[in-house]
């Protein structure tokens, strides 16, 4: 598949969840290029149909873009529940266990969804593996010691890179943090790595997104398809 194919299931996908957005809610939005085509909806929804609703954002890229189209973005402290939340996502297999961070907004992007009374995926059909660990897991790590924590990752044979810029400087998160990419290949017990990462002094949060998500939405050449989560 080529990229402007790639894109094209991006942007169905993307079309099709921002029909999940009504009148009054308060919806979480996440971050990436799947995330752009449904804030471009959401955004065409506002202004030709007068959709109104209030969004929390997963990056300060998001709330920029939404906040172009005139769509109502508040702090996630300024609210008290989120109804639904859409994000894109790196990797997801049949158990609904997925990677996430690859626009490095891991962070945000799991701290609105555990907030979030529904949670919704759009990916296009690449994305949907088998077995997870392909696309590097990514871990946000504090900057101070991260050389440290970078060093215990490799003596356990997790292969991790940190994530750099165009320029060769550490890309750094919303947080401020950095992004260390673990080249796994595939991740056989996610529950364990996930336990092993979030109690590793130095990291914030990891990729691993285990059983959150309750549908997810493929972009597919045959159309949109909807993956119903049968344990949430
Ligand atoms: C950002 C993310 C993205 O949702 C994920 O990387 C998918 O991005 P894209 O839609 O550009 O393929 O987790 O941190």
């Amino acid at each position: 598949m080529d990229k402007a194919q790639q894109d094209a299931l991006k942007k169905a996908a993307g079309i099709e969840a921002a029909k999940l957005i009504e009148n009054g809610m308060i919806a979480g939005l996440g971050t990436g290029s799947t995330v752009r085509f449904l804030v471009d909806e959401l955004g065409r929804r506002v202004k030709e149909e007068g959709l109104q609703f209030t969004g929390v954002t997963t990056s300060r890229r998001t709330q920029e873009q939404a906040e172009g189209y005139g769509i109502k973005i508040v702090d996630i402290d300024d609210v008290d529940h989120i109804d639904i939340t859409i994000d894109g996502a790196d990797e997801v297999d049949k158990n609904f266990n997925g990677i996430k961070g690859g626009g490095a907004a891991l962070l945000w992007e799991k701290i609105v969804a555990t907030n979030s009374n529904k949670i919704v995926w759009i990916v296009d059909e690449s994305k949907v593996v088998d077995t997870i660990g392909k696309f590097p897991l990514p871990v946000e790590v504090i900057p101070f010691g991260a050389g440290h924590v970078i060093k215990k990752f490799e003596a356990k044979g997790y292969k991790p890179t940190l994530r750099l810029d165009a320029d060769g400087k550490p890309v750094r998160t919303d947080e401020n943090n950095y992004v260390v990419d673990l080249h796994l290949e595939r991740i056989d017990h996610p529950q364990e790595l996930a336990e092993d990462l979030i109690t590793t002094v130095g990291v914030v949060e990891h990729g691993l997104f285990l059983n959150m998500v309750d549908k997810v939405i493929v972009g597919d050449p045959d159309g949109p398809r909807v993956l119903l989560n049968p344990n949430k």
